[in-house]
């Protein structure tokens, strides 16, 4: 059951969600498995747009250090989910760039099989890498929502959401593949990906990327949808281990079991400042 406030604002806007193509009416040859492909794709998407919506929705009523309410604790959060999110966003267009369109193309037997998507990444990669930086580098004093940040992802961010949408309909194209070898090809591509790294990489992404999905992920969602497939044991483990005294999870619009939640940071009603204790 959601616990979504059904009059909050919440962060399936303003980037619109992702239809989930299992939910599709009318798509062909519903058993194969390029609608399942497409779903778990879409799923991953989705948790990216609620990652970017939590960021411009959240992100102004953080009161930098110009304005009343100021608190660096508060910012200094903020910019360390954006670049946890930025780190997502990577992980997620790398393992695609170097796993699963290879494999793809190869399977398909057209080298240009994933070209489009390949060169859409092109277009935001350098807006997520300025973010990225600029997360990094910026003190909670000199932090700006206008005239900084916002900047920063307002230059990249179409192209970032267009690309989400479109690359699922690029997957929603393949249902003329073999269905089984294509189930074995994208299940093998996750196995792969997610064996890659060193024992730190792994940690990194741990207390990093691993919160971030989980938390911006909705399992409620267009009725429900079991993803990502980990361990039952992840959301414990980042809860009582890996996410341990990070605020900067207080920015995440889910809970560790990926139920929505009210956003921390929400805006308020007309006439009130938006700006109450969140500590
Ligand atoms: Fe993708």
């Amino acid at each position: 059951m959601t616990t979504k406030p059904s009059d909050a604002l919440w962060v399936d806007g303003p980037f619109p969600l992702v239809p989930t193509p299992v939910k599709r009416p009318g798509l062909k040859n519903p058993d194969h498995f390029y609608i399942e492909a497409a779903t778990d794709m879409a799923q991953a998407h989705n948790v990216i747009i609620r990652g970017l919506n939590a960021i411009i929705l959240q992100a102004p009523n953080v009161p930098n250090s110009s304005e009343e309410g100021y608190k660096p604790k508060d910012v200094k959060d903020l910019l360390s989910f954006v670049q946890s999110w930025t780190k997502m966003v990577h992980h997620h267009h790398d393992v695609e760039e170097t796993y699963i369109f290879p494999e793809m193309a190869k399977f398909s037997g057209d080298p240009e099989l994933m070209e489009g998507p390949w060169h859409e990444h092109r277009l935001f990669q350098g807006g997520l890498e300025k973010l990225l930086a600029y997360a990094t580098a910026t003190q909670p004093d000199e932090y700006r929502w206008v005239g900084g940040m916002k900047e920063i992802i307002d230059s990249f961010s179409k192209h970032l959401t267009d690309h989400l949408y479109a690359e699922i309909d690029v997957l929603l194209s393949f249902g003329h593949f073999d269905s089984e070898g294509y189930r074995k090809l994208w299940i093998g591509t996750h196995a792969v990906a997610s064996s890659a790294g060193n024992l730190r990489q792994k940690l990194n992404m741990l207390s990093d990327v691993f919160p971030c999905v989980y938390g911006c992920n909705d399992k409620t969602y267009e009725g429900g949808h079991s993803w990502p497939e980990l361990p039952w044991i992840m959301p414990y483990l980042i809860k009582y281990w890996f996410a341990i005294g990070n605020g900067a999870w207080r920015f995440c619009p889910s809970d560790w079991w990926c139920n929505p939640r009210p956003l921390t940071f929400a805006p308020r009603a007309k006439g009130q400042n938006g700006r109450a204790d969140r500590a």
